[in-house]
């Protein structure tokens, strides 16, 4: 047979072929088989050496030309079986409605922010409303407006984070309490106007273990008009201790030292895990301290220019954390800022 014969019989048997590949692979094989650098095709241009001149372009043309078709005909079988492929995919492909769906977590508030809100929430029934003040203070601020003068011993207790990044002036301090914002507002009084607040806020000193962290959270209180008592500062933290930690919890006032109030004191609840009798979590002593108050020094008055035989105030400061602690029983401050799901997943 002559090779322009065998080019015809091929391009008369293969179409037929390439129609009946039922997979993609059986397409391929066939193409191999055709095509390939082994298959038909060449196999039938091997015999071009022994041709004459002029039939050599023709077998050279119908060559081409039957590969071409070939191919077309490779491509649209191969675009048919990837369809029927796909298709009977979907088929198969249908909704499991027993499967467990993939749930996202639902947040929760942090319980730091949770004790915080009850905090405040207390506060503001009892006619308190809220300020807030700046992170970074300056040293008059922290310090000096608090009667707590340079070289006082009682900054030692403050283990104070200062700045001196070149961006600020040097006497700048991240705040080591709230008490700041006392000042600040206090700078803000019109003679014979009273102040009733509570400041929350982040607070910073040099300290870390388990029970101190860098940063940390308090609320402060002031109570400022013309005749604010001692008794007044006792019923209101009896009121708020008894709401946070229940009506039966015994509540005491101890004498205590601040600078910036006078006379100052500090207050403990029984203990919620004895009740009294002494274990580890109140270090034997029946007594878990909470907060530090008193009656604003006649000094933090005469620094906002206000006359101290005129208005009287208290104040209290307490940490947010502290409380968190006692009331879940949290035993390593550093779990707060962990943010592990554990943890958090129990408030
Ligand atoms: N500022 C005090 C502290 O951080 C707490 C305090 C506030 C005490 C107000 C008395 C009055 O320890």
């Amino acid at each position: 047979m002559s090779i322009l014969n065998t080019l015809d019989t091929l391009a008369d048997t293969a179409p037929p072929q390439i129609q009946a590949t039922t997979t993609l692979q059986e397409l391929e094989d066939l193409r191999v088989q055709l095509l390939g650098k082994k298959g038909q095709l060449t196999d039938i241009l091997k015999g071009m050496a022994t041709v004459s001149n002029e039939e050599r372009p023709l077998i050279g043309q119908k060559a081409n030309h039957i590969k071409t078709q070939l191919q077309d005909a490779l491509d649209q079988r191969k675009t048919q079986l990837e369809a029927a492929a796909w298709e009977s995919e979907l088929q198969g492909d249908q909704t499991d409605i027993t499967l467990p769906s993939r749930r996202t977590r639902l947040g929760k508030r942090h319980p730091t922010n949770q004790t915080l809100q009850d905090v405040i929430a207390c506060f503001t029934r009892l006619g308190f409303s809220l300020k807030e003040g700046p992170d970074i203070e300056t040293d008059y601020y922290n310090f000096e407006a608090l009667n707590i003068p340079e070289h006082h011993p009682a900054r030692a207790m403050h283990d104070t984070f200062y700045l001196n990044t070149g961006y600020l002036t040097t006497g700048h301090v991240l705040r080591t309490h709230t008490s700041p914002v006392q000042i600040h507002e206090m700078e803000k009084l019109e003679p014979g106007q009273a102040l009733k607040i509570i400041v929350p806020g982040k607070v910073y000193r040099c300290d870390a273990d388990v029970t101190h962290s860098p940063c940390f959270h308090q609320v402060e209180g002031l109570y400022v008009d013309k005749n604010v008592s001692f008794a007044q500062l006792k019923g209101t933290l009896s009121h708020f201790l008894k709401e946070m930690f229940g009506a039966k919890r015994q509540v005491r006032f101890r004498p205590s030292y601040f600078p910036f109030t006078e006379p100052s004191t500090e207050v403990d609840v029984a203990c919620f895990k004895c009740s009294g009798k002494g274990c580890n979590l109140c270090k034997q002593t029946g007594w878990l301290e909470i907060l530090g108050a008193g009656m604003v020094n006649r000094n933090v008055f005469r620094s906002v220019k206000l006359d101290p035989d005129q208005v009287t105030g208290f104040a209290f400061g307490l940490g947010i954390e502290r409380i968190a602690m006692l009331r879940y029983e949290i035993n390593d401050i550093r779990l707060f800022t962990e943010n592990d799901y554990r943890f958090l997943e129990q408030f």
